[in-house]
C-alpha cells in the first residue's frame, strides 16, 4: 500500500525550480531544470495542535459554478498608467504580487511609490521592511518628496507577528520588503530557504485572501534571473512582475510574467531618476533622441510589448575573431537567437560572419522578446560588416527562417504606424507581409522574400565593400553572389 502523505514526513524540493520529490535524489530531476543546487528536504508534516497557525481554515461548501454572479473586481486604480497597464488596470482587493529584480535595480523604490499613491489617495498602508530600518527608508521618501502620511513601517521579520499586527492595523495595502528576509517558526532551516519562503508566502496569501487586502512582496533575483529561493512562489502568488535594467542605463522595464487578472503581456517604462522612477510614456521617441545618426552597425526594429509599440535601437559590432572560436555577446537579445541569425545571415546571405566576433546590445537596456526583430539584427551585423551606415529613417520588420526566408509577424500595420509618427519613412517588410497591408502610413515599403533581398536593399551591393573595413581589404566578399 502507498504511504498516504499524511504520514509522510519529508519531502525533497528544488531549489530552483521547486520540483518535489518523496525520494532523496540529489539534484533536481526535472530535465527542464537542470538546477546545480542540491534539493533541500522539506517537513511536510501538518503543524501540531496548538501550533501558531492562527488562522481558522475556511470550512465553506464548495461553490456550485451556475449559482456564481460574475463580479467585477475591485480595482484599485492608481495615478500612474504604466502601472496600471502592467497590473491589467489597477490593483485588484485581496492579490498577491511578487515584484522580482536583481538587487538595486529598484523594486523598494517602485514599491514606496505605490505605497505614496495609495496613502495619498488616503488609505492607510503597512510597509513591512526586513531589510533597511525606518531611518534608511525615511531617507527614500525624502528623495521621493513624499512626507510617509498613512505609512507605518514595521521591522518585523517573524510572519506570524507581522500578521497578527496586520490583523490590528488592518491598512488597505501591504507591502512586504522581503519575501526573502521573512520567517516562521513553523518551517525549518533559515530565512531565504525553500521552506521559509513558501510557508510564509502561505500565510500571507492567506490572509490576503481572508481580509481582502491586497499583498505586494519583493522578491530578490540573482543574475542569472532565477529567483533566490523556490520557484514555488511564482506558482502560489496571482501576479508576477519583473523590474529589469542594465546597470548602465537609467531605463526600467516592469514587465508582468504572470496575472491572473490581466495580460501578462504588457509592459511599463520607467526612468529611474534622483527623484525616484519616473514614468515614460512614449519610450520610442525618448530612445530615438538619443541616437547617434550616422552610426554603423544600428538598425531600428519595431517591437510590440502587449498593447503597445516600442522602437528598438539593435546595434551590433563585428570584429576579427583572434580566438580560435569567435566570441558572440548578446546583451537584450537571445543568445541562441543570436547565434541561430548569424548563422543564417552567413550561410544564407553571404555575409562572412564565421571569422567575426560579435556583439550586439539593443540600446537603453531593453530587451527584444519577439523574432520580429530578426531581420534588424542581421541588417545590423551587415552594416557593421561592411562598415556603411544604413539610412536612419529606415525601419526593419521581419521574423527569419532558417532558409534565409522573411517571414510575416503580427500586426505589421500597428509597427509600420509607430515608425511613421517618429517620422522614419522607409521600412523593409517580408513580401508574404504584402497582401494583408491595407494603406501604409506615409512610409515607403520596401518588400523583401528573403534575407539576401533585404540586405541588399538596405546596404547596397556587398561587391563594392569598403575598403577599410576592420583592415579585412573586402575578404568577406561571398563567392556566390547571385541575387535573386
Ligand atoms: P532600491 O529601490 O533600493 O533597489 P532594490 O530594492 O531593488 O535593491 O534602489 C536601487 C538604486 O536606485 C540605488 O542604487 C539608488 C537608486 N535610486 C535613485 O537613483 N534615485 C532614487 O530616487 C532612489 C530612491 C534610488
Ligand atoms: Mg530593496
Amino acid at each position: 500500500m502507498n504511504r498516504s502523505r499524511g504520514q509522510q514526513r519529508t519531502q525533497f524540493v528544488c531549489q530552483e525550480c521547486g520540483h518535489e520529490s518523496a525520494r532523496w535524489m540529489g539534484f533536481c530531476p526535472s530535465p527542464a531544470c537542470g538546477s546545480p543546487l542540491p534539493l533541500q528536504e522539506l517537513d511536510v508534516r501538518p503543524p501540531p495542535a496548538g501550533s501558531r497557525t492562527w488562522l481558522p481554515s475556511a470550512a465553506e461548501p464548495p461553490t456550485e459554478l451556475s449559482t456564481l454572479e460574475p463580479e467585477d473586481r475591485q480595482r484599485l486604480l492608481l495615478p500612474s498608467a504604466e502601472l496600471n497597464r502592467v497590473l491589467g488596470g489597477g490593483i485588484v482587493a485581496g492579490s498577491v504580487a511578487l515584484l522580482a529584480g536583481e538587487p538595486g535595480v529598484g523594486k523598494s523604490t517602485l514599491l514606496l511609490q505605490l505605497a505614496r499613491y495609495l496613502s495619498e489617495g488616503g488609505r492607510p498602508v503597512t510597509y513591512l521592511s526586513g531589510e533597511e530600518s525606518p531611518h534608511q527608508i525615511k531617507l527614500r521618501s525624502e528623495r521621493l518628496g513624499f512626507s510617509g502620511d498613512r505609512v507605518f513601517l514595521e521591522t518585523e521579520t517573524d510572519v506570524d507577528q507581522a500578521l497578527a499586527r496586520l490583523e490590528e492595523s488592518r491598512p488597505a495595502f501591504a507591502i512586504v520588503d522581503s519575501i526573502q528576509t521573512l520567517y516562521t517558526q513553523d518551517a525549518p532551516s533559515g530565512p531565504g530557504s525553500v521552506a521559509q519562503v513558501r510557508e510564509c508566502g502561505l500565510k500571507l496569501m492567506r490572509w490576503a485572501k481572508l481580509r481582502n487586502v491586497p499583498v505586494f512582496l519583493a522578491g530578490h533575483m540573482t543574475k542569472d534571473g532565477s529567483l533566490a529561493g523556490p520557484r514555488v512562489l511564482e506558482h502560489m502568488v496571482d501576479l508576477v512582475m519583473y523590474l529589469e535594467g542594465q546597470e548602465v542605463s537609467s531605463y526600467r522595464v516592469l514587465r508582468s510574467g504572470k496575472n491572473r487578472f490581466g495580460s501578462t503581456t504588457e509592459i511599463g517604462v520607467f526612468e529611474m531618476t534622483g527623484q525616484g522612477l519616473v514614468e515614460v510614456p512614449d519610450p520610442s521617441r525618448a530612445l530615438l533622441a538619443q541616437r547617434y545618426e550616422r552610426g554603423v552597425g544600428a538598425a531600428l526594429a519595431p517591437t510590440l510589448e502587449g498593447s503597445r509599440p516600442l522602437i528598438l535601437e539593435i546595434q551590433a559590432l563585428t570584429s576579427p575573431a583572434f580566438a580560435p572560436v569567435p566570441r558572440r555577446v548578446a546583451n537584450g537579445v537571445d543568445y541562441n537567437r543570436l547565434l541561430m541569425l548569424a548563422a543564417v545571415a552567413s550561410r544564407r546571405s553571404g555575409l562572412e560572419l564565421g571569422g567575426q566576433d560579435i556583439i550586439v546590445n539593443v540600446a537603453g537596456g531593453f530587451r527584444v522578446t519577439e523574432p520580429a526583430a530578426d531581420l534588424a539584427i542581421i541588417l545590423a551585423l551587415a552594416s557593421s560588416l561592411y562598415n556603411r551606415p544604413l539610412d536612419p529613417h529606415l525601419v526593419a520588420i521581419g521574423e527569419v527562417g532558417l532558409s534565409g526566408e522573411l517571414r510575416t509577424v503580427p500586426q505589421v500595420e500597428r509597427r509600420v504606424s509607430e515608425a511613421a509618427r517618429l517620422g522614419l519613412h522607409r521600412c523593409i517588410l517580408p513580401e508574404t507581409a504584402r497582401d494583408r497591408l491595407g494603406k501604409l502610413p506615409d512610409i515607403e515599403p520596401i518588400f523583401a522574400r528573403t534575407v539576401r533581398q533585404a540586405v541588399r536593399a538596405a546596404l547596397g551591393s556587398p561587391n563594392r565593400p569598403d575598403p577599410e573595413i576592420n583592415g579585412n581589404d573586402g575578404d568577406f566578399e561571398p563567392d556566390d553572389l547571385v541575387f535573386e
